[in-house]
């Protein structure tokens, strides 16, 4: 492993990316944080602030309390759709173009990799904008209007389902719940045939996903990470790279390839 001074970029990364075959996109909520969407170790704001994400984050938190755990996740689905995509998402999006194969699987459960133009996008934690009801499981349809919530948030009544009656919970992956077996047997097997592995704005600390860098590793891949600060990944990675991602990633992108447009969102 190279330790690297904030912002600098080994050469060496953009040449693994060159020669690359297939390369692997590992996102976390540090991608997402420049767009304004705050990350999941980030202090709670508003009527949350006594909380932690963590805390409200399982289906005790909803079965205790389906309104406040319903209202908070009407307020990040707000702020997801106000959000746009950072250069970091319009660079991943870009780099589709340049190399071979590319599969980006995310932890984030917002859709800013699909709005910068990301496809086939693999989401581990689910998402926000698939609802579905507590009881029955039949996805519930949600207005994809920008929900009207205060800014500091508020208590909300779930609706209820069309078919049962049950209250409609958000489509994310709670803490102590199962990730959904597709998406995750799609990322372990990118993750084993990748020849590198861009790990990009996560403190990986949440299992199973935090262990994809390693499968890679093992199964012979370069690993580059993304991050301000250190993290339980440096270890793993080849290359670690101290910044913000929505500088350094389309940096690093240019070098490996020039002709690269880092302007267009999809
Ligand atoms: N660029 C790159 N990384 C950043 C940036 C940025 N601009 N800003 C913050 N980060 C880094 C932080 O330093 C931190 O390491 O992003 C990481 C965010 O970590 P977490 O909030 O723990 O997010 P994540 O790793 O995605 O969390 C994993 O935990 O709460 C659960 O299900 C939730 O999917 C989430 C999972």
């Amino acid at each position: 492993m190279k330790l690297n001074p904030p912002n600098f970029i080994d050469p060496a990364a953009a040449t693994a990316l060159q020669h690359a075959s297939h390369v692997v996109v590992f996102t976390g909520a540090g991608v997402s944080s420049e767009s304004g969407i705050p990350t999941f170790r980030d202090a709670l704001t508003g009527l949350w602030e006594r909380f932690d994400a963590a805390s409200l984050a399982t289906p005790a938190a909803y079965r205790k309390d389906k309104d406040l755990v319903w209202g908070w996740y009407e307020w990040r689905r707000m702020q997801v759709l106000r959000a746009l995509p950072n250069p970091a998402h319009i660079a991943i999006a870009a780099l589709a173009q340049f190399v071979p194969k590319l599969t980006v699987v995310t932890q984030n459960v917002d859709d800013l990799h699909e709005r910068a133009g990301s496809t086939n996008v693999v989401h581990l934690h689910g998402s926000l904008h698939t609802p579905r009801c507590f009881a029955c499981g039949r996805p519930h349809h949600l207005d994809q209007e920008i929900p009207r919530e205060p800014e500091g948030g508020r208590r909300l009544r779930p609706p209820n389902c069309d078919h049962c009656g049950g209250s409609i919970r958000p489509g994310v992956v709670w803490f102590g719940e199962s990730l959904p077996t597709q998406e995750l047997n799609s990322a372990f097997t990118a993750a084993k045939q990748c020849d590198v592995m861009l790990v990009v704005g996560t403190s990986g600390l949440v299992q199973p996903a935090a262990g994809l860098p390693a499968r890679a590793k093992n199964a012979g891949a370069s690993l580059i990470q993304i991050n301000p600060v250190k993290t339980d990944l440096d270890g793993e990675c080849t290359w670690t790279l101290y910044g913000q991602a929505g500088t350094l990633l389309p940096k690093l992108l240019n070098m490996a390839f020039p002709n690269m447009d880092l302007t267009r969102v999809a």
